[in-house]
């Protein structure tokens, strides 16, 4: 069985149809072909999956497709903008936040979310707000410097 499902995912109207049991993130990854939304775990532990819905950062694992019937979604691909990265995306790079990347897509779409609700969060309180993505490469030192630097406006100032 089919149900249709209509939604707008990084500004473009998708009009399909899906099983009910079909989950937000196999219908970001294997219908919509976003392969940057990333599968850890697939128990909502590890927050590769993480996208915005209607402006909150979800893990896409853990929820249905259809509880995105006419939302809005927003996945790592929908962050640049006319081919310009996301400033959170440009710390990352000038912070090098990353190793493997495989965390990364997840730890970006949280990070912005995590100053979205508080911009001046405080180191504790960056680390604290990170606590829903893992990363096994990176002990997570850069990649708080990443958000620190993104919250202090200056991008494209870092030294290495
Ligand atoms: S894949 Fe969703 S939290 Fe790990
Ligand atoms: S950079 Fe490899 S898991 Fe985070």
């Amino acid at each position: 069985m089919s149900i249709p499902l209509s939604l707008t995912v990084n500004g473009k109207s998708i009009n399909t149809s899906v099983d009910p049991r079909t989950l937000l993130v196999q219908l970001i990854r294997e219908q919509l072909q976003l392969t940057g939304t990333h599968v850890g775990c697939d128990t909502a532990q590890c927050g590769a999956c993480t996208v915005h819905l209607n402006g909150r950062a979800v893990k896409s694992c853990s929820m249905l497709a259809l509880q995105a019937q006419g939302g809005t979604v927003t996945t790592i691909e929908g962050l640049a903008q006319n081919g310009t990265m996301h400033p959170m995306q440009a710390a990352f790079r000038e912070c090098h936040g990353l190793q493997c990347g495989f965390c990364t897509p997840g730890m970006v779409m949280s990070a912005v979310q995590l100053l979205k609700d508080k911009p001046q969060a405080n180191e504790q309180e960056i680390r604290e707000g990170l606590e829903g993505n893992i990363c096994r490469c990176t002990g997570y030192h850069n990649i708080v410097k990443s958000i620190q630097l993104c919250q202090s406006g200056k991008v494209g100032t870092a030294t290495a």
